[in-house]
């Protein structure tokens, strides 16, 4: 079809020369305001490419004149973080347990930290929020073997116990049965007796203050006669670590017997096999693993859960 420019009578404009049916296409120029949005934008895009990295090219890319990358600024971000991270760390190593909680900023990092720390490495073993299960001590309890003050928790978690650290925490149960020290019949007896202390509290104390909680109280099923040969027995050969009424004896981290929760005796049997051929528990020590900072942080979440003294 043959093209014919007109100029259109009504509008004064030239058409285009396209026609369908008798119909004219006017040729009407672009709106200015939007033709000056086009010429913009394509100088901001020239002006953006010469600031910032832009044109790919073979390997590698025209980087832009002002240098900017995005990895650079994110390296920034993090520098800054960790500089600050490490600040706060450095003043926790450097400060008394004292002068970390009396600071709100640096108990708060050291809290972080600790609760961190504590999920990653302690709670498979002590469970979450240190409710401890069989073996593995219950740390928000209050009863502790070893000690409670946030010195003797972080001796305990630096050093270990029996961990083969030359300052770990040490000590042994005899194996009463293995050994030969007591016959069957006897450790029979002697567990009749520690059974009676179980759930019990000490002489002068009240019910409420044996720690823990849930245990059934004493197994009064054996005979009084037993209990008291069990009693003469326990008095000559468990007392000077377990303590006269089975409070207990931090010196040689030997347990509460007089209490509701217990390492790793709950039954009557679990008393006579501990008492036949002792278990040892086995806690790491973590000077290895954990920097002094990060082994202060734990030690005050320890210490926060409920038991600390
Ligand atoms: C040299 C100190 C020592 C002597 C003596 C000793 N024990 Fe122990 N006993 C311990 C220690 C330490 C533990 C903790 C074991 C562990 O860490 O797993 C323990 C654990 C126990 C437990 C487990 C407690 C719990 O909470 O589950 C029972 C029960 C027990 N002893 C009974 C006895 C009886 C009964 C005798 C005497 C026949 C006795 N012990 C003598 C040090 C001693
Ligand atoms: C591999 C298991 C394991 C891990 C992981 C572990 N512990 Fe222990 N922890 C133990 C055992 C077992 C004992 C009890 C040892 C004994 O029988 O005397 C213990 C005892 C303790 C005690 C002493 C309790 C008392 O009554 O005096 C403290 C405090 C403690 N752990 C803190 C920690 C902290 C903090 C961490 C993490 C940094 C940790 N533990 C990680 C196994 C573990």
């Amino acid at each position: 079809m043959p093209t014919k420019i007109e100029k259109d009578a009504v509008t004064g404009r030239d058409t285009t020369g396209h026609e369908w049916d008798g119909v004219k296409e006017l040729n009407v120029p672009l709106p200015k305001w939007w033709l000056y949005v086009l010429y913009a934008t394509i100088i901001f895009a020239v002006v953006w490419c010469v600031l910032y990295p832009s044109i790919p090219y073979g390997t590698g890319y025209f980087h832009g004149l002002l240098g900017y990358s995005q990895r650079k600024a994110v390296d920034a971000d993090v520098a800054a973080v960790a500089a600050q991270r490490a600040g706060s760390m450095a003043k926790i190593e450097a400060s008394s347990f004292a002068d970390i909680r009396k600071d709100p900023q640096l108990l708060a990092v050291a809290e972080i930290a600790g609760r961190i720390t504590f999920a990653n490495n302690c709670q498979p073993c002590h469970g979450a929020g240190g409710g401890g299960q069989k073996g593995y001590p219950a740390l928000a309890a209050g009863d502790w073997m070893w000690g409670g003050t946030l010195e003797a928790i972080q001796q305990t978690v630096t050093h270990g116990i029996r961990s083969g650290d030359p300052d770990a925490r040490n000590s042994a149960m005899p194996r009463f049965g293995v050994d030969g020290m007591l016959k069957p019949e006897e450790i029979q007896l002697v567990a009749d007796y520690v059974m009676t202390l179980f759930g019990k509290p000490e002489a002068g104390k009240s019910e409420s203050d044996v720690p823990g909680i849930g245990k059934p109280a004493a197994d009064q099923s054996a005979s009084e006669k037993n209990v008291a040969a069990g009693k003469a027995l326990f008095e000559t050969n468990c007392a000077a670590c377990h303590g006269d009424a089975g409070q207990g004896n931090r010196d040689f981290g030997a347990p509460r017997l007089a209490a509701r929760i217990h390492l790793r005796a709950n039954t009557r049997e679990d008393v006579v096999a501990q008492v036949t051929n002792p278990h040892m528990g086995v806690m790491p020590n973590w000077n290895q693993r954990l920097d002094p900072a990060t082994i202060k942080s734990v030690t005050l979440y320890v210490h926060s859960l409920g038991g600390g003294e």
